[in-house]
C-alpha cells in the first residue's frame, strides 16, 4: 500500500471480527516492527506475541476489560485475535555503549532523554503502520501497573513492557471517540525557523 495511504488509514481499532489473522501476516508485521532505528544500534526492542485465547482472556482480565464491557463497550481485548506486547530492555543500551567502539561516546549517562523509550515508540509506530499495510487494524492501550502482565508473560525483571497492541480484522462500526475531535492545525504544531512562527494551515 502507498505509504501516505497507510498513514492516513491508521487509527486505533477497538472492535474486531473474530476471524483469525494469518500467522504469516503477523510475521511480516513483526519483521517491519523490528526494522526500526535504535541508539547505537542497541536493538533493545522485543515483542511478545500472544494468540492463545485463554492467555488473551487473562490479559483482558488484568486490563479490566469486564468493567468496560459492563459500561456498554465492546470486549476489545479478548476479541482481538492477536496481542503484541512491545518491550524495551535498558540494559541492552548500557551493554552496547560499554563496547570499545563507543568508548568516546558519553552513552546513556550523557543523554538528555532515555532513548530506549523513544526507540520503543518508533517500533510501536512501525507495528501499527505495518498492520494497516497488511489490511488489518491495530489498537494500542496502556496497561497500567505492568506487574501482572509481566508475571503472566514471564518477562525478565529487566525487560519493560510498553503497552498492549491488539491486531485483527477491523469490525464495521463506531471508530470511537478519538476521531470526533480534529487534529490540531498545522500552524499550531509546525514552527518555521523559530518557535511561534507557525506554518500555513
Ligand atoms: C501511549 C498511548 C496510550 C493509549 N492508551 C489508550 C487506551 O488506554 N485506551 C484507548 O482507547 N486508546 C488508547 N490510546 C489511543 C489514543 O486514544 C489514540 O491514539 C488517539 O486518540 C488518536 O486516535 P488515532 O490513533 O485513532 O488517530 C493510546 C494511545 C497512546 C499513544
Amino acid at each position: 500500500m502507498e505509504f501516505s495511504r497507510v498513514v492516513a488509514r491508521r487509527r486505533m481499532v477497538r472492535r474486531y471480527r473474530p476471524d483469525p489473522v494469518d500467522p504469516a501476516a503477523v510475521d511480516r508485521i513483526l519483521d517491519v516492527a523490528r526494522a526500526g532505528p535504535s541508539a547505537g544500534f542497541s536493538q533493545g526492542q522485543s515483542f511478545v506475541v500472544v494468540t492463545d485465547a485463554g492467555d488473551r482472556a487473562a490479559i483482558a482480565r488484568l486490563c479490566g476489560e469486564a468493567q468496560w464491557v459492563a459500561r456498554g463497550f465492546e470486549p476489545w481485548l479478548s476479541r482481538a485475535p492477536v496481542h503484541v506486547v512491545p518491550c524495551v530492555r535498558e540494559a541492552d543500551y548500557h551493554a552496547r555503549y560499554a563496547r570499545p567502539d563507543k568508548a568516546r561516546s558519553p552513552g546513556p549517562a550523557g543523554w538528555h532523554v532515555p532513548w530506549w523509550w523513544i526507540d520503543g515508540g518508533a517500533a510501536m509506530m512501525l507495528l501499527l503502520l505495518a498492520t494497516v499495510d497488511e489490511g488489518l487494524g491495530a489498537g494500542l492501550l496502556d496497561v497500567g501497573d505492568p506487574g501482572p502482565l509481566r508475571r503472566l508473560l514471564a518477562l525478565p525483571a529487566d525487560v519493560a513492557p510498553l503497552g498492549l497492541v491488539t491486531i485483527g480484522h477491523p469490525a464495521a462500526g463506531d471508530p470511537g471517540p478519538a476521531r470526533r475531535r480534529p487534529r490540531r492545525p498545522r500552524g499550531e504544531v509546525v514552527h518555521l525557523g523559530r518557535w511561534g512562527a507557525g506554518a500555513p494551515a
